[in-house]
């Protein structure tokens, strides 16, 4: 597709990659994607809005020569440097070496260790603005949606947002608008997809984001992948489905959850005994065996809760592969901070318990104690353990 004339001021001059069916490892993309650039031009100045991807350089090259000789940008903003969008600027900078680059200094920083080279760089100070000659540009910064070196781009007079990735999706549209999209059932689709994957992780600065775009007026939202925002109701909808998906609930009353799992039903009459003491307490309490139920909804019970138990026997050396399935499925950013510790039966060795609180405290979890580990079948005096352990634990929760 070649570049396409959004109105007098701005073009798309973005690629598309339809047959992308994975995107950053895990993320399936079953319709592709487009990286999506910019090219804004003022009355004096014209500037160039994220890049392209290793593979599709000469084509965006193409697209951007359509709107501007590449010697007349006069800078490119780089939103965030992760390779999709900076792994493809050697093209432009082996015609324009000094082309001048603004971003945040961490992006610019990062995109000096992509390109390999030298670079003019520019780091945004907060609140910075740039004159294009009847055309502002304003930047936005809004780390961690979802590098930590992201920012937007707003410009007032045309009541346009460059959100990054922001706001965007993985789906190599037929139409750059939503308004001419053929199926808003499928825009919504992967506009859900994408949050879930990448940003919800970050909840708490799609927050942070979403209130610094709150006094703007914006009719339109450019996004670095996927259709263009180009009406106040889309607009109007992606910014409210990312304030309802962001929310982080805040529990009346504290919440514990307890996941085991068991083979001879030893860890489970340890969870057992956890489980009736912290219901004593008033505390909230849920429990699973991790068998038994979904993952997602254990890792969901997880993520709302205050508290964390992990309970696993000792199996061949080390935790059972379920129990870990739903730590590396707990994200760091959803839990860093809580309370967190582990549990389980073990006949000989006993390794369980000890590699669960590492991988607690990997995942920034507050571990302040070892964890309880019971060899074999617990007796009553074992049981005792469990319960003022369980007691202990759940008196720290704020
Ligand atoms: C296949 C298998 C491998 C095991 N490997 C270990 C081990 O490496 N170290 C250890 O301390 N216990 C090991 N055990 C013993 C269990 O940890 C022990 O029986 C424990 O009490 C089981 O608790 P559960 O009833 O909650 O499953 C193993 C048990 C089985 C069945
Ligand atoms: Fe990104
Ligand atoms: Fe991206």
């Amino acid at each position: 597709m070649a570049s396409i004339k959004i109105n007098d001021y701005i073009s798309w001059t973005g690629v598309h990659d339809e047959m992308l069916r994975r995107f950053d490892i895990v993320m399936e993309t079953a319709e592709g994607t487009t990286y999506n650039a910019y090219i804004i031009k003022g009355k004096d100045k014209t500037v160039l809005i994220d890049g392209s991807k290793t593979g599709f350089g000469e084509q965006w090259l193409a697209n951007i020569r359509e709107v501007t000789p590449i010697e007349d940008i006069d800078l490119v903003v780089i939103q965030h440097s992760e390779p999709d969008h900076a792994s493809a600027f050697n093209v432009l900078l082996d015609i324009k070496p000094d082309l001048e680059f603004y971003g945040s200094t961490l992006a610019l920083a990062n995109l000096k260790e992509i390109v390999n080279r030298p670079i003019n760089a520019h780091v945004i100070k907060p609140g910075e603005t740039y004159d294009l000659g009847g055309l502002t540009l304003k930047f936005l910064i809004t780390p961690n949606v979802h590098w930590p070196d992201t920012i937007m781009t707003y410009v007032p007079e045309l009541k346009v947002l460059f959100s990054c990735d922001f706001l965007g999706e993985h789906y190599s549209f037929e139409s750059l608008y939503h308004s001419k999209l053929k199926s808003k059932k499928t825009y919504d689709h992967y506009f859900k997809h994408y949050y879930d994957s990448i940003m919800a992780p970050m909840a708490r600065f799609v927050n942070l984001a979403l209130n610094q775009l709150k006094p703007l007026e914006i009719d339109m939202v450019l996004p670095s992948h996927g259709p263009v925002l180009d009406t106040k109701e889309a607009v109007n909808y992606a910014l409210r489905k990312y304030s309802e998906w962001s929310v982080i609930p805040k529990n009346e009353v504290p919440q514990v959850v307890i996941a085991y799992c068991s083979n001879y039903g030893y860890t489970k009459a340890i969870a057992e005994t956890m489980y009736q003491s912290i219901v004593e307490t008033g505390v909230g309490v849920k429990m699973y065996d991790i068998i038994e139920v979904p993952e997602q909804k254990v890792v969901k019970e997880i993520l709302a809760a205050d508290g964390f138990l992990v309970g696993s026997p000792t199996i061949m050396a080390d935790v059972i592969r379920p129990v870990y399935d739903i730590l590396n499925s707990l994200p760091i950013y959803l839990v860093q901070g809580k309370k967190a510790s582990a549990f389980g039966s073990y006949g000989w060795s006993g390794e369980a318990v000890p590699n669960l609180i590492t991988r607690l405290k990997q995942l920034r979890y507050k571990v302040d104690d070892e964890g309880l580990a019971i060899r074999l079948q617990a007796n009553a005096s074992e049981l005792e353990q469990a319960k003022q352990f369980a007691l202990t634990f759940v008196s720290k929760l704020k």
